[in-house]
């Protein structure tokens, strides 16, 4: 009963907001009459990032005074998502603090669309035409009674929100400057047409984190495809570090069952937390790669910055907008800061016996001029004698010029009788490392020109003896193949 009740509701106020839009006199260009416009606008303060004690009314220039408006500031629009307790959501507060720490001359706004975010679903999806047109009915208004300048206005919305941002921004006046959208919701999304749903038009620049995309399309979290100018998927998209069973289950014995709703969104609302490291984290961003695949990703393949080929994830992405989107990669640390740095490994393994194993397992472990990081795993699906293999790791330390690595074998968990008999090993003279942060390609030398790398035997140490930079702008471009040192 009450959920046809309020489908009427629904069907009411979007007919309404249909006749109003055709009849060329939607209340935004009327310029009086706001009424019907149910979602608040909350001006927060550096000093209160929690409360909700500003409220911006549409229509009443006095309130923008009354709250401190700052009319020559940016400003940031915060949208929330689909709520199931009616109530904000933690990350909030911690957003709006990041992103006055980061602009304190901004204005930070908080729409509460709560009521409408609160309903079954499919509802609340209904609904985001409506809030979207609230919002850009609100900033329509601000520029024509402040003359607010539109290129100051930067919406950030958090799943549903997302898309309510997006469709506020395809009904302003003119084009807001930015919007990012965090995880924007999949279900009822996927497939829909760039007008309901977030998309590049919506914003002069519109770039997007992809953090829960798990399953099929249509039923994931968040949405798959690319919707924006930039779309990052961090480790992936799919799934978030830390955000696992195994985790969970720590957390609930540390903290209680008080943090299981949490849990259930910890992917999901990573893409937040990825934002507000980047506001926090000013001066290391995280990089994120153009990628034809995550697959592709995981082999290395994709660290180049050439042609844009990088961006920096979240506050400080550069404004590339491509005719078509593409899907960039990183990977990221459980916890923030999320920042690692990544490299790709080039190995040739010789020999002159023959040898192939499947699913071995490595450690590399890399020196530098500011720090080390050893013992980072890797796991080949296969190993081949007179075989080249490509590979990614990745280190939270950041370790400077790479000036050493070290290369261990590790034998099998079970005992295995064929390594028994065979001693497997594999020549190696050179290895290469290209760094995706710096752009530098080191090739490390045997210190005895050839090494002999042994399973279940010590690590191997290669020394730097020649590096040049990947993004040289002069100077001839000898190396078109991908993949060629
Ligand atoms: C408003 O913003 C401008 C530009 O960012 C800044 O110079 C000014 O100090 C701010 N005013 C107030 C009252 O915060
Ligand atoms: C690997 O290649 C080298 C050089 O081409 C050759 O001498 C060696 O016999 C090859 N090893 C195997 C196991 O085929």
């Amino acid at each position: 009963m009450k959920s046809k009740a309020l489908l009427l509701v629904v069907l009411g106020l979007w007919l309404q907001s249909l006749t109003a839009s055709h009849g060329g006199v939607a209340a935004a260009d009327r310029g009086s009459d706001f009424r019907d416009i149910e979602s608040k606008f909350v001006l927060r303060t550096p000093e209160d990032t929690v409360e909700d004690t500003c409220h911006l009314i549409p229509g009443v220039a006095e309130s923008v005074a009354n709250c401190h408006f700052n009319h020559s500031g940016k400003t940031f629009v915060v949208i929330h998502g689909w709520t199931v307790t009616g109530m904000y959501e933690s990350w909030i507060p911690k957003l709006v603090a990041a992103l006055y720490k980061r602009e304190p001359d901004s204005n930070v706004i908080v729409v509460d669309w709560l009521l409408r975010a609160q309903q079954h679903y499919p509802v609340s999806v209904g609904y985001t035409k409506l809030v979207g047109n609230d919002v850009a009915r609100f900033i329509n208004w601000m520029e024509d009674e402040f003359n607010y300048p539109l290129d100051n206005v930067h919406l950030l919305g958090y799943s549903l929100g997302a898309h309510v941002a997006g469709i506020a921004g395809s009904l302003t006046n003119k084009k807001v400057s930015r919007i990012t959208g965090l995880d924007p919701a999949g279900p009822n999304f996927e497939y829909a047409e760039a007008p309901s749903r977030l998309s590049p038009d919506d914003a002069y620049f519109v770039d997007v984190l992809h953090t829960f995309t798990r399953g099929s399309p249509g039923r994931s979290i968040g949405i798959q495809k690319p919707v924006g100018h930039v779309d990052i998927y961090p480790n992936g998209g799919t799934f978030q570090p830390g955000c696992n069973i195994g985790e969970a289950i720590r957390v609930i014995a540390e903290k209680g069952f008080g943090d299981m709703d949490q849990l259930v969104k910890c992917s999901h609302e990573r893409s937040v937390h990825l934002f507000i490291d980047s506001l926090l984290n000013e001066e290391n961003p995280s990089k994120a790669y153009r990628c034809s695949s995550k697959e592709a990703f995981d082999k290395g393949l994709c660290l180049s910055c050439r042609k844009n080929r990088c961006n920096n994830l979240g506050y400080e992405v550069h404004k590339v907008r491509a005719k078509r989107s593409s899907k960039m990669y990183l990977k990221t640390r459980a916890q923030m800061p999320y920042k690692v740095f990544h490299y790709q490994v080039k190995i040739h393994f010789s020999g002159t016996e023959s040898y192939t194993q499947t699913n071995q397992l490595f450690e590399i472990s890399l020196y530098g001029t500011v720090a080390e990081s050893e013992n980072i795993p890797v796991t080949l699906p296969e190993v081949s004698t007179n075989k080249t293999y490509f590979f990614l790791i990745y280190t939270p330390v950041d370790i400077g010029e790479l000036l050493l690595l070290k290369l261990k074998w590790k034998s099998d968990s079970y005992f295995g009788w064929s390594d028994w008999w065979s001693k497997p090993s594999f020549a190696i003279e050179k290895i290469r490392v290209k760094a995706g942060e710096t752009q530098k390609k080191v090739i490390f030398c045997s210190r005895n020109k050839v090494s002999h790398l042994q399973k279940g035997k010590a690590a191997e140490v290669f020394v730097k003896c020649y590096s040049r930079s990947l993004n040289r702008k002069s100077g001839r471009q000898t190396h078109t193949k991908k993949n060629s040192i």
